[in-house]
Parts: structure tokens; C-alpha cells; sequence
């Protein structure tokens, strides 16, 4: 569960301390507990962590609580992120010994497959916690993963439920990891085949964004993420949405700087909805954050997984501000800023999954809306658009303009494809 603060941060109001009650009155049958617990964490940027003798961002990470004490920690790795950097492995041990004053590396780093599917397969939890119970790994030690979000997820649901929490420091390693996901509060995995349907939320440690993972990260990844970017400035920030039209091309090629830029604002915009927008833990029916995905979670199931998450994200994000513009809350020149910005970054707005259809001849996506409400459960509320970087809630979606919203996308691709 999540990082606790120290006890003495906490605040507890407890009746105990208040004059003695008349034991001859009849005792109260109900007392409120009520305390709070705050929560911080770093998140660096950074290049290099291990590749670098001087980058100390890691030993800063895992011992910053206690610098004066040795740590123990373990390293679980995306197995992709292995093989697209063999020095990787040694790297942690080679750390490892130049900061062993610090630092004690309990064991060999843990590969773990990376990608979607890792988050349906629950024998890779308990693999990876009989691992942690094996290296006798308490609530003091530390578990870095370094992964995309699926390995995240995966090992971050692990961790959290292991001891009921111990520290994790995450280390993503794609665009969508780095600038969404990673610096999140959120743990999960596929259940039942509702995707995040097991899951906590339990921040980090602390998170370390370096630069040098998404020179490995393959093209379509790195494009994947940028779906993210679009969806917080869409909602949140006209001026990194003007941002991202002016650098189009430079962000397409991938060029370092604009891609740097690209995920730290990204990550401040999303930590900054975290910590401020006053429900990081989703006690209400609101997700902000949200914007686009509940087609997106569903068509990432109706596609068998072959679509990722960010192309997902992509599609959900045009149905969405395509819905806005049919109901006239958003003005059309708007919405086809949204889909041109998408379209030159390189994603497709439509998959064949839209025309998979149950026995009544009704779209499968549409029960997306269903489940998106389910997992949060009080009165469905999605969020849509009002403006470029305003986003707006509403609590009824018309399932027959949604569907035209969805024909509208096939007819455009088509048009776009002939
Ligand atoms: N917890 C949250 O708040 C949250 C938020 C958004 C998304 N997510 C989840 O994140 C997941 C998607 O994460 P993703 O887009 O990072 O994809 P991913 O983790 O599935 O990674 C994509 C592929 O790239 C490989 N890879 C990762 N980093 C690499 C690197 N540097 N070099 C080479 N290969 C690399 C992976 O092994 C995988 O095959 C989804 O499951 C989504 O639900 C979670
Ligand atoms: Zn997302």
C-alpha cells in the first residue's frame, strides 16, 4: 500500500486526549477516526544514471530518507529494455560497487517480459513476490523497475501488495512511461478481462525519468506516447497544445530536444492534476486524466492487445472531441485542430475493432462506457472538451451520436487512406 509518512507526521485526533467522559452516561456509539497522511515524492530528469560515474540520481533516490544508512534494494527490468541495452544488467552491479557504502544490491537484476500481456499473467506476480519473500525484502528496502508502464503496473501491483507496501523507485522507459504513467500514483493488472480491474494506489518512492531509455524504445512506442501529450494539453493547457502544432515535425522525427520538452511538461501538467486537482486517490466519479479512454481501454480489449495504449488513447481522443463538436460544445475548427495534431504525428484514427458487434448488431465498444463507469461507480461522467485546453465534464453520452462519431472516424480514414 502506499508510502506511509513517519508516524510523527501524522495527525491524529484521538478522543483519549479530551477531559474524561461521566461514566455514568451512556457511551456514544459511534467515534470518528479521522487523520490524514501526506505524501511526497521526487521525480527526476535526468540522462545517463548508470552509464555515467557521476550521475548519483539513484543512490540520491534510494536513500533519501535515511542518507547515513547502507540500503538494500532489488532491480526488476522490462526484458525488452534488457535486450535493447546489454550493458544494462551489469550497469545496476557495477552501481552497485561504486556506491557500496550505500547501497547493497541483494541480488542479480530480475528480468520480466515486458508489454501488455505481462499484466494478464497474475503466475508473474507471484513469481516476482515469492522473489521479494526469497530476498527477505522488507518495508525499508527498495524494488527498482525499470520498464514501460506495463511492467510498471505489473511490478509496481507486486510491490504494493507485498508487506502491504514496500518502497518502490520506478525507473520508465517509454515516452508514455516517462510523461504519464511513471510519475502517476496508480498500480495495476488485467483481471477477468477487464483491464486495471486489480490494482492500488500507492505513489512511489521516487521516479526517475532518464533520457537515454527512449533512444532503444522502437519508433511506434515512441510515437504511442505523444497521445498522452495531446490528451493534458487538450484538457489543460492551450499554450503546450500550440506548443506541440508548432514542433509537429521536430516531435515526428523524434528529434531529442523537442521530445525532452515534450515529456517534462507533460509530467508536471499530469503530476500537477495529481496533487492538486483534490482527488488523487479517485474517491469521486471524475477522471480528468481520463480524457478519450474509455473507448481506448475498450479497444485495446477488442483488438486482442494490437493496438497499444497510446494508439488507443489516439483513437479515443478524436471519438471524444468529434462527440464535443456533434453537440456542438466544442466549435469544428477546434476539433480538427485535434485530429490534424494526431494525424501528423503519425496515428491513425480509426481501428477495425470499431465494427465488432454483439448479437444485437450494437457496437462492442459502446460497453466501454459501461465499464469506464463501473470502475469508479457513482454517475457516469466523461470528460469532453469546450475548448482547445479546457476540458468539460458531462454525465450523459447519446449512444446514436456516438455511433455517427464512430462512422464519421471510418469515413475520414477512408478518405485519408484513398
Ligand atoms: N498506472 C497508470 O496510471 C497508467 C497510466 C497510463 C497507462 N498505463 C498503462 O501503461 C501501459 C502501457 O505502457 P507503455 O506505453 O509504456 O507500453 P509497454 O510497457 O507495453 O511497452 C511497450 C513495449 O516496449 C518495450 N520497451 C519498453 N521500454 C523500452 C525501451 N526503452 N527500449 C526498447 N523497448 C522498450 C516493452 O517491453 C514493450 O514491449 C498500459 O498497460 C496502460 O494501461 C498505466
Ligand atoms: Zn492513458
Amino acid at each position: 500500500m502506499p508510502q506511509r509518512a513517519s508516524p510523527l507526521s501524522v495527525i491524529v485526533k484521538s478522543d483519549l486526549e479530551e477531559t474524561p467522559r461521566d461514566m455514568s452516561s451512556p457511551a456514544p456509539d459511534m467515534i470518528e477516526q479521522r487523520f490524514s497522511v501526506p505524501f511526497h515524492f521526487p521525480v527526476y530528469f535526468t540522462d545517463g544514471m548508470l552509464r555515467d560515474p557521476g550521475n548519483s540520481v539513484l543512490r540520491q533516490a534510494i536513500s533519501r530518507k535515511e542518507p547515513g544508512r547502507r540500503h538494500r534494494f532489488a532491480v526488476v527490468i522490462d526484458s525488452q529494455v534488457a535486450r535493447a541495452d546489454p550493458v544494462l544488467v551489469r550497469g545496476f552491479q557495477a552501481y552497485a560497487c561504486r556506491h557500496d557504502d550505500a547501497l547493497d544490491l541483494v541480488a542479480a537484476p530480475h528480468l520480466v517480459k515486458g508489454g501488455e500481456l505481462i499484466k494478464n499473467d497474475h503466475l508473474t506476480v507471484l513469481g516476482l513476490q515469492s522473489w521479494l519473500h526469497k530476498l527477505r525484502m522488507d518495508r525499508h528496502a527498495c524494488l527498482v523497475i525499470v520498464g514501460g508502464g506495463s511492467v510498471l503496473d505489473m511490478a509496481g501491483y507486486a510491490a504494493a501488495t507485498t508487506h502491504r507496501g514496500i518502497r518502490v523507485i520506478r525507473v520508465p522507459t517509454t515516452v508514455l512511461a516517462q510523461n504519464d504513467s511513471g510519475v502517476g500514483v496508480k498500480t495495476a493488472i488485467n483481471a477477468f478481462g477487464a483491464k486495471n480491474f486489480l490494482g492500488t494506489f500507492t505513489p512511489p518512492f521516487a521516479v526517475i525519468n532518464d533520457h537515454d531509455f527512449i533512444a532503444t524504445l522502437p519508433d511506434r512506442d515512441r510515437i504511442a506516447g505523444m497521445a498522452e501529450a495531446v490528451k493534458v494539453a487538450a484538457i489543460r493547457d492551450t499554450v503546450f497544445f500550440e506548443w506541440l502544432e508548432t514542433h509537429v515535425e521536430r516531435l515526428r522525427s523524434f528529434e531529442p530536444q523537442a521530445m525532452r520538452w515534450m515529456i517534462r511538461r507533460c509530467a508536471e501538467l499530469h503530476m500537477h492534476h495529481i496533487g492538486q486537482g483534490g482527488d488523487p486517490f479517485e474517491f469521486g466519479s471524475a477522471r480528468p486524466l481520463d480524457f478519450g479512454h474509455w473507448a481506448a481501454h475498450k479497444l485495446e480489449n477488442l483488438s486482442g492487445y494490437t493496438l497499444t495504449h497510446g494508439e488507443a488513447v489516439a483513437i479515443g481522443l478524436a471519438l471524444d472531441t468529434r462527440y464535443a463538436v456533434t453537440t456542438g460544445m466544442l466549435p469544428e475548427i477546434q476539433g480538427e485542430r485535434l485530429y490534424r495534431l494526431l494525424e501528423r504525428l503519425g496515428f491513425r484514427l480509426w481501428h477495425e475493432a470499431f465494427e465488432q458487434r454483439d448479437a444485437q448488431g450494437r457496437r462492442q465498444v459502446m460497453a466501454g462506457l459501461a465499464e469506464f463507469q463501473e470502475h469508479l461507480g457513482g454517475d457516469l461522467t466523461v470528460t469532453m472538451l469546450d475548448a482547445i485546453g479546457r476540458g468539460r465534464e458531462i454525465h450523459e453520452v447519446r449512444q446514436p451520436l456516438m455511433d455517427g462519431c464512430i462512422d464519421w472516424l471510418r469515413e475520414r480514414d477512408h478518405a485519408r487512406c484513398a
